[in-house]
């Protein structure tokens, strides 16, 4: 008997029996089971089943899509299924989840999406659940997106919830998404911003003054002076990416950075320090601005391994920068009024970056916010306290959310309202951008940045300066 020819992706997938819907399961299960971030799991899994080219793309909009649609996917699935989701198997859950994304979510042909979905489920080893996931992903097959969600939406009032259901965000979020705009009295683009979460973003370059030049990177970003976007391809493999002169780093960031280092011309000899520089993606562009301009940077992290990571980001940079262990809460009190420049890049919860992190809508509650609220709140004090009488603290985080953002700078305001006053990064950043910058209007001349007006994370910036 003749063997029909195999194509080369089928050829590979023979020798490593791992499919592109078998990639995105396992990273599923990964996500559910250890707490795996797939961002960070799914290219390893890619390589090890040597997927490339459109099976590794089939498998990432899967994996990725899947995960960001989630709440939206249980409820079609509940409603398909006849029962509530804690009632289904785990396994069979996740198998129906990319089976929905397939049918709903993606130009998959609907034999295809439920045969091989349900190919998965035997696998598994979930055998004795293939009749119903068969059954449901024939019930969820009959009717489009469109469709389902208008069923979903069927006597449901909440706005918030509504807005939800239909563009997979927990209601809790989009309630603080909404605050967070109505404070701009932008709250007419909520949908517009849920539509952009749920993108996936294009990769931006940092080239590093003194290092690289933005133009060889490949087309400039619309405002960051230093921002390009990756021509074409991974942009690990691009030469100035590999040597460390150029950094995969969102245009956020980079402005983040730069609305510090560029607040006001910098003199020779000032001291910076970035109080939590883990990774050191900021901490790599402020090493090089500091460089060019004479000044020394010091980076504190308090997690040893995430300090090794900035050593890492430095070393192409400047090696001699110090990068130190310690709490950024005590560096008020143990060193006062001895930095000229100090970039507070909070840790948060970083809703700004939903783009990139697919699981984490369904990870985070609104428990979360409290309590980094409050060491926001400290870092925040023992940064002030840091600061030399005149010098600039940029106050940065990566999240939206009015508790971590203008509540935070409101609550220092009213309490150091004699020693403490805003900066306008407004004005800072309309002096960096190299196009026009919708920044909205919030007060103290904090600048808001979002996924759907500026294609970058959601950064939040605010200048303060010590009187
Ligand atoms: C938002 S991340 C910083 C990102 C970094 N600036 C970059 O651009 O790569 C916040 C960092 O603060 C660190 N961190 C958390 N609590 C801290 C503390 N009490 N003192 C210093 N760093 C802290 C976290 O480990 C994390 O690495």
């Amino acid at each position: 008997m003749t063997q029909r020819p195999q194509s080369p992706g089928a050829q590979v997938r023979a020798r490593t029996s791992a499919t592109p819907r078998q990639v995105a399961f396992d990273v599923l299960r990964a996500v559910a089971d250890d707490d795996a971030y797939a961002n960070l799991l799914l290219p390893t899994r890619l390589r090890r089943a040597r997927l490339s080219g459109a099976d590794a793309a089939f498998a990432t909009e899967l994996t990725y899509g899947t995960l960001r649609r989630r709440g939206h996917y249980d409820l079609v699935i509940a409603h398909a299924a006849g029962r509530a989701i804690e009632a289904i198997d785990a396994v069979a859950l996740d198998v129906l989840r990319l089976g929905a994304h397939q049918l709903l979510g993606m130009s998959t042909p609907a034999h295809a999406a439920v045969g091989e979905t349900v190919e998965l489920t035997r696998r598994a080893r979930a055998a004795r659940t293939t009749g119903f996931v068969n059954a449901v992903l024939r019930t969820i097959a009959r009717d489009d997106d469109a469709v389902w969600t208008q069923r979903l939406l069927e006597g449901v009032t909440d706005p918030d919830e509504r807005a939800g259901i239909a563009h997979a965000h927990p209601a809790w979020l989009v309630h603080a998404l909404r605050a967070a705009l109505e404070r701009e009295g932008r709250g007419g683009e909520l949908d517009d911003l849920l539509v952009a979460n749920n993108a996936a973003p294009r990769v931006t370059l940092t080239a590093l003054p003194g290092l690289s030049e933005a133009e060889a990177l490949g087309d400039r970003t619309p405002y960051s002076p230093v921002g390009a976007r990756s021509a074409a391809g991974d942009p690990a493999g691009h030469p100035l990416v590999a040597s460390g002169a150029a950094r995969v780093q969102d245009e956020g960031s980079q402005l983040a950075a730069l609305a510090l280092s560029r607040a006001r011309p910098a003199q020779a000899g000032e001291r910076w320090l970035d109080l939590c520089a883990g990774p050191g993606g900021k901490a790599a562009l402020l090493a090089a601005e500091a460089r060019a301009a004479g000044a020394v940077l010091t980076a504190n992290e308090v997690v040893p391994a995430r300090a090794e990571l900035v050593r890492r980001a430095l070393r192409a940079v400047d090696p001699a920068v110090e990068v130190r262990v310690g709490d950024g809460r005590a560096i008020g009190d143990l060193e006062p009024e001895t930095y000229d420049r100090i970039l507070l890049d909070a840790p948060c919860t970083g809703l700004g970056a939903l783009r990139r992190r697919p699981e984490a809508r369904w990870r985070k509650t609104a428990a979360d916010v409290a309590p980094l609220a409050a060491l926001q709140g400290q870092l925040l004090r023992s940064a002030l306290a840091a600061l030399r009488p005149g010098g600039v603290l940029a106050y940065v985080t990566c999240s939206p959310h009015p508790d971590e953002t203008t509540a935070i700078v409101d609550a220092l305001l009213a309490e150091y309202s004699t020693e403490v006053a805003p900066l306008d990064a407004r004005a800072v950043l309309a002096g960096i951008a190299r196009t026009p910058l919708d920044l909205g209007g919030l007060a103290h001349g904090a600048a808001q940045l979002w996924p759907h007006r500026h294609g970058t994370d959601a950064m939040f910036i605010q200048l303060l300066t010590r009187r």
